[in-house]
Formats: structure tokens, C-alpha cells, sequence
């Protein structure tokens, strides 16, 4: 199967209502623990790789090997640039090959928004990648392990605008601002299902959750029931794999790096392929 974009593996979960897990790697290991779990379960899967996690990466030889791995598999894989913060970074990654870009202008004014978003869009369908951008802001940090964020309620995407926003820009995807943070939660999260019910009725293109982590089963099962189809995931697998790499190093029995890594990839493994199963990722 070849690598293919969001339109391929969004169209059938919108149909189907069911969801695509969109998880982040920063390393080999959890690039492999994401397509093995997509081999092993026989599912589609979105593996991205953030902006923010580039420093952890070189991009220029991880992404061509990506590209020549996911070839070879019998899933479909979208190798996706998750919130891409400037026209240069999706510029480098169409250029390196990603066949999805994320552009995150939800931090400009509505106006610059679309016209950054319009002109991503542009570009990337030279490239034949599809796009997701964000309207609203979906607040809270990844690398932001101490305090938990609250979603706040101002920055929620507005139904109406959203609707505006897809027609101008002409973007593949979109992600909504409905109650989610990344990162930890501080308190219980509160999903805004009106307001999403509201969004989905209103656009055509798939909706996006950024922030799974943290989120109940039956969040998931909400957010799918009114029009969600890829859900972002990423900072509760890497907790957990760090929690039982502590558990392992506590029992003082000797292990090493190649190993220790190994434990870690096992749990990121566990933990995607609980969540694929959750969203009910590729059901028949
Ligand atoms: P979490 O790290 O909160 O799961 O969010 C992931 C995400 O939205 C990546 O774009």
C-alpha cells in the first residue's frame, strides 16, 4: 500500500464513524511502535511527527527512511506534519515528503489565518499532500508535563466561521477547539458536543481532535458519534512508557540501552493500540 494522505483514510471513518489515531513520533522507536501496531491490528494509521519535536530529529534522513518503510507495508499510513508553524517548515516538509501537512495559524487573527492556510494549501497540492489547519485554538503545551491547562471556552471554534473558513481555504481537514487541551488536563475535561454537533452539521470536512490524551473512553465515543474522525494523541503514551521503564530500572535487575528501549516501544505499543481500539479504527 502505497503512502497516501488524509483523504484516503478520513473518507471511509467519516462514512463509517469511527476515528483514525494520529500519533506523534520523536524517535525510531516510536515511529516503529506506531506502524507495527498498524500491522499487527490491520488498521490505517496517521504516523506525525510535530514541529516541536524536529530538534530531536534529523529530518532529513528520518522522513525518506519513513517514506521507504511505510512502502513496503500492507496498511495505509499517513506520514503527516503535525502543527507546522510557518510557511518554511511546510515548505521543508513537502520538500522531504510527507504526504499530509498540518498548518497552525490558530494563533493569528482570522484573516491571516486563511491567508497562510489558503496559500499552504496551494502549495501542497503540488505535492498531491492534503492539509489540516486549525480554527479556534486548542490550548495547553505537549511539553508542558507539571501543570495541567483548562480549555478555555473563548477560544472555542465558532460553527459559522468554521464553515467560512473550510470554503476559503479549500483545506482537507480541520481541527476544532471544543474543550480539549494538549498536554495534561487540569480538572476533569468538559467536551462542548452541541458545539461540535453544531460544527459537524455546518462542514463538509473532516473534524479534527487535538489532545486525546486524557480523554475517557466515552469522550472518544462522543466525540466520534458527532463527527470527529482523526484524534491526536501523543503525551500519555509517552508517560506510561516512561512509567515502566521507572518500574523496570526499580527492580534493580540489570538491563541494557537496547533493551531498556525496548521496554519503553512495548508500552507505547500497548498504550496506541488500546486507543485504536477504542476509536474503532478501520471497523468494517
Ligand atoms: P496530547 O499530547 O494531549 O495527546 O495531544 C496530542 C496532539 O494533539 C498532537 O497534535
Amino acid at each position: 500500500m502505497a503512502i497516501v494522505s488524509l483523504r484516503e483514510v478520513l473518507q471511509d471513518a467519516m462514512v463509517k464513524r469511527y476515528a483514525v489515531g494520529s500519533f506523534n513520533a520523536a524517535d525510531h522507536s516510536m515511529a516503529e511502535a506506531i506502524l507495527e501496531v498498524s500491522e499487527e491490528r490491520n488498521v490505517p494509521v496517521i504516523l506525525s511527527v510535530a514541529e516541536v519535536h524536529f530538534r530531536y530529529l534529523n529530518l532529513e534522513r528520518f522522513i525518506p527512511y519513513l517514506r521507504q518503510r511505510i512502502e513496503t507495508m500492507a496498511t495505509p499510513v499517513v506520514l503527516h506534519l503535525d502543527h507546522g508553524l510557518s510557511l518554511d517548515t511546510i515548505v521543508q516538509g513537502l520538500d522531504l515528503g510527507f504526504s499530509s501537512v498540518m498548518i497552525d495559524a490558530s494563533s493569528l487573527p482570522y484573516e491571516e489565518n486563511v491567508a497562510l492556510t489558503s496559500k499552504v494549501v496551494e502549495l501542497a497540492r503540488g505535492f498531491g499532500a492534503s492539509v489540516e489547519a486549525e480554527l479556534g485554538h486548542v490550548g495547553g503545551g505537549e511539553g508542558n508535563l507539571t501543570d495541567g491547562t483548562e480549555a478555555d471556552p473563548s477560544m472555542f471554534t465558532d460553527p459559522k466561521q468554521a464553515a467560512a473558513f473550510v470554503r476559503a481555504t479549500g483545506v482537507d481537514a480541520l481541527a476544532v477547539a471544543i474543550g480539549t487541551v494538549h498536554g495534561p488536563y487540569k480538572g476533569e475535561p468538559q467536551l462542548d458536543l452541541d458545539l461540535l454537533k453544531e460544527i459537524c452539521s455546518l462542514v463538509d470536512v473532516p473534524l479534527v481532535l487535538h489532545g486525546g490524551s486524557g480523554l475517557s473512553r466515552g469522550h472518544f465515543q462522543s466525540a466520534i458519534a458527532n463527527g470527529i474522525t482523526k484524534i491526536n494523541y501523543f503525551t500519555e503514551g509517552s508517560l506510561a512508557a516512561v512509567e515502566e521503564v521507572r518500574r523496570v530500572l526499580a527492580t534493580g535487575t540489570p538491563i541494557g540501552y537496547p533493551d531498556l528501549i525496548g521496554v519503553a516501544k512495548r508500552r507505547v505499543k500497548e498504550i496506541i493500540s488500546e486507543q485504536i481500539e477504542i476509536f474503532g479504527t478501520g471497523k468494517p
